[in-house]
């Protein structure tokens, strides 16, 4: 009986690590999106972005190269940066 209850604690637990590292992972692809709506969007439409195509190198020079365009380029934490990459490499 103890170890049917055991078993039982270390499942839920198991099934929350699952559930909860999922969810992690959707959250931080929508914040990727939210980010490239708001800020990739001032200067050219999303179509731009959708159409490019690049791989993960490829986005990775793209992105850092629209953060100097001056003062309208978009200034992005790492952990923005990140997910805006994350989120890249869905489209
Ligand atoms: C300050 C204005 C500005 C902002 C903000 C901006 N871009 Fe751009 N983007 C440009 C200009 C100007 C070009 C065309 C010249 C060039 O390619 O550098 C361009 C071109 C592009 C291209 C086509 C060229 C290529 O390398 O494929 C992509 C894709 C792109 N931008 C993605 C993005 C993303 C992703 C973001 C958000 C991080 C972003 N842009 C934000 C100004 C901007």
């Amino acid at each position: 009986m103890k170890k049917v209850v055991l078993t039982s604690i270390c499942l839920a637990m198991l099934g929350g690590l699952l559930f909860f590292g999922l969810q992690g992972n959707n959250l931080h692809a929508g914040d990727g999106q939210a980010i490239m709506e708001t800020r990739c969007t001032v200067c050219h439409g999303a179509g731009r972005i959708e159409r490019a195509g690049h791989d993960l190198d490829g986005w990775k020079s793209t992105v850092d190269r629209m953060m100097s365009k001056g003062r309208f380029g978009p200034a992005l934490s790492d952990a923005e940066r990140q997910a805006l990459l994350n989120h890249l490499m869905t489209l």
